[in-house]
């Protein structure tokens, strides 16, 4: 075990792989470094308890750490996100390594408290208060590391939604949008230290500013796209009922705007999205998938998608299947429904048989398989930029193979041909011509100069 050495384990969302870059990066601001699992002594476990069981998959994950470790007590495990705020206190009295429990706003003092726990071995201390306003952490700590080509700013930490079957609202809490001016400044910071796309993050991004009343989503949108050194932006995760026409708008104008939307459908029942809570009907959503489509034509959409919602039905299920259909997604998310404490749907009684629910699901995962495959084919031949990222894990003597994503989202191998830019190949912005479709990515070759 190496001493001020830290792992970070990350269940769930893109929040929360957010969250763990950061405190990987406050972490080393620290004096520590990252290790391997088995080898550190600090280990930070990143939670979510949106589906299935959550708390279980950290309670293994403790007990892999205590049995690797031998429960050494000199090991610190920390537990932070949506099992910590949920569960909270409970871990200390499960595991005597757990000495800190952080949650969705507490997560900004977590590296500190951290540190005052390796010096003071008996404490243990609790975070899971919610903060009035968006838990400002410091930053952006980029010095002397270098940021992935790829970058992720959050702009709002909870939900005002309350979607029957959702969770987050309790755990992550109501919605706070963070300053504007904190936002763009970290932008500039990732720009600064060599990223050339950034995602905004939020649990619903385009509701940012209704709490606070200050700047909305488009607006921030346009200030973001109009940094300096920014090739290509992206948000996640925007709500349906929340897209105004300037955010269609926006996809015309904003040629750094990517043309991928991940729009979250969850049924195409207007029945079922009623019961959800959704507050959009089928017909709603089909019209601003046209509507972007017409402001952007080369967009691929893709979606989250719940099976077997209490009381659905075979007919309700086939009218998701439609709807997925018309909408043309790329990829889905699918889920089972699982029915969350606290929250509405949890009182709903007519719930499926979990083979029935199971069937339904596979039954959607194998269209969109079918269909995504069929989509990517669609794009062979077509030269398209792709941002690199990282060697391609699948070398081929004689080549040199990058890995990236076009502006769509679809991952790209990229044999390369030209000189290596001056700033190294990771992070350059490379035309290629799409030469072949695999299942799940696109091969391609370079047909210009990289910038
Ligand atoms: N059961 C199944 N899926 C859920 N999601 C959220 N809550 C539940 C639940 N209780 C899915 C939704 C959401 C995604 C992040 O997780 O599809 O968009
Ligand atoms: Fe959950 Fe609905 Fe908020 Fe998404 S919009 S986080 S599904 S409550």
């Amino acid at each position: 075990m190496r001493d001020m050495s830290f792992h970070i384990t990350t269940f769930g969302c893109q929040m929360n792989a957010g969250d763990s870059e950061w405190l990987a990066r406050a972490m080393q601001a620290r004096g520590f470094s990252e290790a391997p699992f088995g080898q550190a002594s600090v280990y930070i476990l990143n939670t979510c308890s949106v589906r299935d069981k959550p708390e279980q998959k950290v309670y293994s994950e403790i007990g892999r750490i205590r049995s690797l470790t031998g429960n050494d007590p000199n090991v610190l495990v920390c537990v932070g996100g949506c099992v910590a705020q949920q569960v909270g206190n409970a871990l200390f009295s499960r595991f005597s390594q757990v000495r800190l429990v952080f949650g969705a706003d507490g997560i900004a003092q977590a590296p500190d408290a951290i540190v005052r726990l390796t010096r003071e071995r008996f404490r243990r201390l609790s975070l899971v208060d919610f903060s009035a306003e968006y838990p400002e952490r410091e930053g952006p700590l980029y010095a002397g590391t270098r940021v992935p080509a790829s970058a992720f700013v959050a702009i709002m930490q909870g939900c005002d939604n309350f979607c029957s079957y959702c969770i987050v609202p309790y755990v992550r809490g109501r919605q706070k949008s963070r300053r504007a001016e904190a936002v763009l400044e970290e932008c500039r910071a990732v720009l600064d230290a060599g990223a050339r796309e950034i995602t905004l993050l939020g649990q619903n991004v385009n509701s940012y500013g209704h709490d606070s009343g200050g700047m909305g989503f488009t607006d921030l949108l346009y200030k973001v796209a109009a940094l300096p050194g920014l090739a290509r932006l992206r948000f996640i995760t925007p709500h349906p009922k929340d897209l105004a026409p300037e955010l269609i708008r926006a996809f015309g104008e904003l040629s750094v705007l990517a043309p991928r939307l991940h729009l979250p459908l969850q049924s195409g029942s207007d029945r079922i999205l009623e019961r959800m809570g959704r507050r959009y009907t089928r017909a709603q959503y089909l019209d601003l998938v046209a509507k972007l489509r017409a402001a952007r034509p080369e967009m691929h959409f893709s979606t989250d998608i719940i099976v077997g919602f209490p009381g659905e039905t075979e007919e309700d299920f086939q009218e998701t299947m439609e709807t997925m259909r018309q909408a043309n997604f790329v990829g889905s998310f699918s889920f089972v429904y699982s029915q969350r404490p606290g929250t509405r749907a949890a009182l709903l009684q007519d719930e499926l048989p979990r083979k029935e629910k199971l069937e339904r699901l596979s039954r959607l995962q194998e269209w969109q398989y079918a269909h995504a495959g069929e989509m990517l084919r669609a794009l062979e031949g077509e030269t398209v930029e792709v941002l690199l990222e990282e060697l391609s894990p699948k070398p081929e003597a004689g080549l040199v193979i990058w890995q990236g994503k076009e502006p769509r989202g679809h991952t790209v191998n990229v044999t390369l041909t030209g000189p290596e830019p001056a700033r190294g190949w990771k992070g350059s912005l490379v035309p290629a011509q799409i030469t072949a479709a695999a299942m799940h990515s696109l091969r391609a070759e370079q047909v210009g100069e990289a910038r």
